[in-house]
């Protein structure tokens, strides 16, 4: 599969092209500065860009089977218009080009996913991610009607631990306390349903 992935830079995208690239996906990565790719440089092709840009997507995307998203903000607690920005301009351009799968990360709790949380999530989620949670529910129904065969994820908190394969995943999963999943689960769980279609026009939850 040609695999364009957004936010390959990041933590649990670094995960995502790492495991493409070990699968046999030839992975193209959008990122602003090359030289953050570091050690996976030789794994990817890069392309210099921003993925708030219609044009750069678009220049990107052409000619790939799929676009894998692990956008974030980082340590940053406000989204600068990041996610709706983005969202307009990967689904603007994934129709232009005739990209039609798309799998985006999200967070549990943006949107109807608030309304199954935890309450010590959403103390959380009201408060510290609020900026962010808005942004993202903008930007994840933009995505649900694009039209693209679209997937959102919605993984509970992200730790650096390693890969389990133990995950939990469903259209909806009760919550207790503040529970967490790993970014390499949360990858491997991506490049999965970015290469099948049972997670097609869904939008799952995945948590330890
Ligand atoms: N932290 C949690 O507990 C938690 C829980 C659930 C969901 N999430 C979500 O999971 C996602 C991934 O989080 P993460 O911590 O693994 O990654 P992260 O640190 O937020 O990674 C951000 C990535 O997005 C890229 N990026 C940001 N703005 C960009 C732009 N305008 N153009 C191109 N690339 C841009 C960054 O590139 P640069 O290298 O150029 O900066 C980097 O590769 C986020 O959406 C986050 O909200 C987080």
């Amino acid at each position: 599969m040609k695999l364009l992935i957004l936010g390959a830079t990041g933590p649990t995208g670094r995960h995502l092209v790492d495991l493409a690239q070990r699968s046999g996906d030839s992975v193209t990565a959008l990122v602003r500065n090359p030289a953050t790719l570091g050690d996976l440089t030789e794994k990817v092709t890069p392309v210099t860009g921003d993925a708030t840009s219609h044009r750069d997507i678009a220049a990107a995307a052409a000619g790939h089977d799929a676009i894998a998203s692990a956008l974030g903000r980082g340590n940053s607690v406000r989204a600068d218009g990041l996610f709706t920005r983005a969202s307009a301009a990967v689904t603007g351009a994934a129709n232009e080009v005739g990209v039609s799968r798309l799998v985006w990360l999200s967070s549990f709790g943006v949107g109807e996913t608030f309304g199954w949380s935890s309450t010590p999530q959403k103390v959380i989620y009201r408060t510290l991610l609020r900026s962010i949670y808005a942004d993202k529910e903008i930007a994840d129904d933009r995505i649900r009607s694009s039209g693209l065969d679209w997937t959102v994820v919605y993984p509970t908190r992200l730790t650096h631990g390693p890969a389990q394969g133990t995950y939990s995943v469903g259209d909806r999963l009760p919550m207790k306390g503040n529970p967490t999943i790993s970014r390499a689960d949360v990858a491997a769980f991506m490049h999965r349903a970015v290469h099948g279609s049972e997670w097609i026009h869904r939008s799952p939850v995945i948590t330890d």
